[in-house]
């Protein structure tokens, strides 16, 4: 449950994601939404500032809040390349957490990872965020890039692959439709094995057989370079973070 009222700033996907998660699970009994139509000003009371904003447009969403956001709130950043000593600059004296979700807290879902230097501010963010995703800690900022990589954009990757798997399945042969059914519906099975105790291992293991169908396609993934590919993805993902947080000065 949360600690007190909590205000969110920014009701785009990932913000109304937040707010199903939230709703579906009970989490935050006094919730504030502010969109750029609501008068910028935070309900009295507010608890935790959650900013779910692009990280282009924080600065001057957030400028107007700062007179009237109660002294003690934490300030809990969803953004991704923004770091906390920027936030602590424009949010002074006010105790900073940064977790990186996936849009599936809106099923209670998600993956989240969490960072803080502040004690309370982290518990404040497990609370907010451990009932809408399973939270991985990390021990240092610096890795929250790499976090937003694997985690927060890779539910894009998969889909992406899936993509892929749909048109080589319609080279083959399948009717588009079907294919795309079909894709999909494997991205589906996929995320029911990884929502099971089993290792990615044994779960790859359970259906690669050896000199089976499977284990041939596996191998022509990683003979035309997947791993490659996947971790290209991740550096790029981790270098745009940094860039982004290189254009906003602490
Ligand atoms: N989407 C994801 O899967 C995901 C995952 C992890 C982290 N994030 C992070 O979450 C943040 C939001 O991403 P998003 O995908 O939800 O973006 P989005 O859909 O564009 O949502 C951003 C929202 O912020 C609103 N906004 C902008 N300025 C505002 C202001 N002054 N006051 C109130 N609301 C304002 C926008 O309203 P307008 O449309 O009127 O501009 C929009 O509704 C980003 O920083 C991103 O890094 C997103």
């Amino acid at each position: 449950m949360a600690p007190g009222p909590v205000t969110l700033l920014g009701h785009g996907r990932l913000g109304s994601a937040l707010v199903e998660g939230w709703r579906l699970t009970g989490t935050v009994e006094n919730l504030t939404v502010l969109t750029r139509a609501d008068p910028a000003v935070c309900p009295g009371g507010t608890r935790v500032l959650v900013i779910a904003v692009k990280p282009g447009a924080w600065r001057d969403a957030v400028a107007p809040l700062v007179s009237t956001l109660p002294a003690g709130a934490v300030v809990l950043s969803v953004m991704a390349g923004v770091r906390a000593a920027a936030l602590a600059t424009a949010l002074p004296g006010h105790p900073i957490a940064r977790v990186m979700p996936t849009t599936a807290v809106a099923e209670g879902r998600g993956i989240a990872a969490v960072w803080s230097e502040d004690p309370g501010a982290r518990s404040v963010a497990h609370r907010l965020f451990d009932p809408v995703a399973d939270t991985v800690d990390l021990a240092d900022e610096a890795l929250m890039d790499a976090a937003t990589a694997v985690a927060g954009s890779a539910p894009a990757f998969f889909y992406a692959m899936a993509e892929a798997l749909a048109e080589a399945g319609t080279a083959a042969g399948l009717p588009p439709e079907a294919a795309a059914r079909l894709a999909r519906g494997a991205l589906r099975s996929a995320g029911s094995g990884a929502d099971s105790d089993q290792s990615l291992e044994t779960l790859i293991s359970r259906i690669a057989s050896p000199g089976g169908t499977t284990r041939a396609g596996l191998d022509a993934l990683l003979d035309k370079g997947l791993d490659h590919a996947v971790r290209a993805a991740v550096e790029a993902a981790i270098d745009r973070a940094r860039r982004l947080a290189r254009d906003q000065p602490a």
